[in-house]
């Protein structure tokens, strides 16, 4: 088939492509520890706060129609913006209305939205990209810009916290933003190492935006006020200057694709007309079984006492099982500050990083290759090819397993040096 620069551009290898067919065809075979994708655990209190919500609405004529038989707006389901403006006032102290807010098909595509919105090819010929101010960043990124070179990333200032621990941060003193430059993004907390930045870096790169007139991207997938997966303090920010996305995913809803797009009304209006021609709507299902649960500040509630404790919780048993099963190794994990993942460095690892998922694959450990999030960095960072992400969000029991067969990997690999 003769394709389009479009059809070529998403027919190629893409690293979110070959996570979530690796992920789907792991699941298939059925005997794989899942230590590779960002699934959500499944916790009983929130699925039933959501099987209740949706037995009602199943129970009652009219919601039943509007769930399933009536577009919504493009902006996304009216009773839902309000409800979302009226927590984020409360809860954060955020200046918004309905007109600041827009539903998009999950946060992945909003960040496809956004990204092409803002940077790419311009009428006058020019070309603008989006900057990561600090790599790695999450591999969904990678692949979403329709034009070649659509991303630029700065290498971290690297931490070293203890003998075991590091911490990236970014680099104020490299970090330089030119003309070329239409958006600052980062993820808060950062998939893939759990890394929060603080609210100094916060406040410091929004000054750099501000002064280069050019909106900060934060990604908040699994930050505040929800699914509040974060276990240090971090202030949820937002201000016009800002483009704030969430998402109903890591609250639990990852298959109702659910994304919350936070910005000035401008930028909310043109959104919802891209919504129009791509979707004509963003789907009514998260918005109609997680109104209530904005609408009544529930879902603060269950993200503070039953969401982040279990996230901490299996965070602090994958630790332990880390230090228990790596001692003696030459290792570092990244101060797991929040969302569901480690981030494990093995300096000078004697192979590549997808060579040593290669081999775990084989021993039936699905983790995900390092070097998948660095998108923006120019190659020749040896650093890229020492590090893997694993997932702790899953069975308790398949993480032990899964970081013992890693460690003796990892050992049998440095012995053979
Ligand atoms: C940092 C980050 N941003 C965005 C997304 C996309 O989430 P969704 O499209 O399910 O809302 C993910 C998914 O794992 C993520 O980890």
């Amino acid at each position: 088939m003769n394709l389009s620069r479009f059809g070529e551009k998403f027919s190629a290898d893409a690293g979110i492509l070959s996570l979530m067919d690796d992920l789907g065809n792991a699941l298939a075979e059925g005997n794989m520890l899942m230590m590779g994708g960002g699934n959500p655990g499944h916790i009983p209190e929130v699925q039933s706060a959501l099987r209740q919500r949706l037995q009602a609405i199943c129970n009652d004529e009219n919601e039943f129609q509007k769930l399933v038989g009536i577009y919504d707006p493009p902006q996304g389901d009216k009773n839902f913006l309000q409800a979302l403006a009226s927590l984020f006032q409360k809860e954060c102290g955020w200046d918004v209305g309905p007109e600041n807010i827009c539903l998009t098909n999950g946060s992945q595509g909003s960040f496809f939205l956004l990204f092409n919105m803002l940077a790419g090819q311009f009428s006058n010929n020019t070309s603008k990209k989006i900057l990561f101010p600090l790599a790695p960043e999450y591999i969904g990124y990678n692949d979403l810009g329709l034009t070649d070179n659509f991303f630029t990333a700065f290498r971290p200032r690297i931490d070293l916290i203890d003998d075991t621990l590091f911490k990236y941060r970014v680099d104020f003193d490299t970090l330089t933003i030119t003309d070329e430059i239409a958006a600052i993004c980062v993820s808060r907390p950062t998939n893939p190492t759990g890394n929060v930045l603080t609210d100094g870096e916060i406040d410091k790169l929004l000054d750099l935006a501000k002064r280069h007139d050019i909106p900060l991207i934060i990604d908040n997938a699994y930050g505040v006020p929800f699914p509040g997966i974060i276990y240090r303090d971090a202030t949820p920010f937002w201000n016009e200057n800002m483009i704030v996305c969430l998402s109903l995913s890591k609250f639990g809803l990852p298959a109702a694709r659910t994304g919350i797009v936070i910005a000035r009304p401008e930028t909310i209006s043109l959104l919802s007309g891209i919504n129009a021609i791509i979707n004509l709507a963003p789907g009514s299902f998260g918005a109609m079984v997680a109104c209530d649960l904005v609408r009544t500040g529930e879902i603060i509630k269950l993200s503070q006492e039953i969401i982040q404790p279990f996230y901490k919780n299996k965070m602090h048993q994958a630790m332990d099982f880390v230090f228990k099963y790596f001692k003696g190794l030459p290792y570092r994990v990244h101060v797991p500050e929040g969302a569901m993942f480690l981030w494990l460095w093995f300096p000078e690892l004697p192979v590549t990083s997808r060579e040593l998922y290669k081999r775990l694959r084989k021993r039936n450990v699905l983790v995900v290759a390092g070097d998948y999030f660095f998108p923006g960095i120019q190659p020749g960072w040896s650093h890229m090819n020492d590090c893997i992400r694993i997932t702790y969000s899953q069975d308790d029991k398949d993480v032990q397993k899964g970081l013992k067969i890693i460690a003796d990997e990892v050992k049998t690999l440095y012995h053979k040096k």
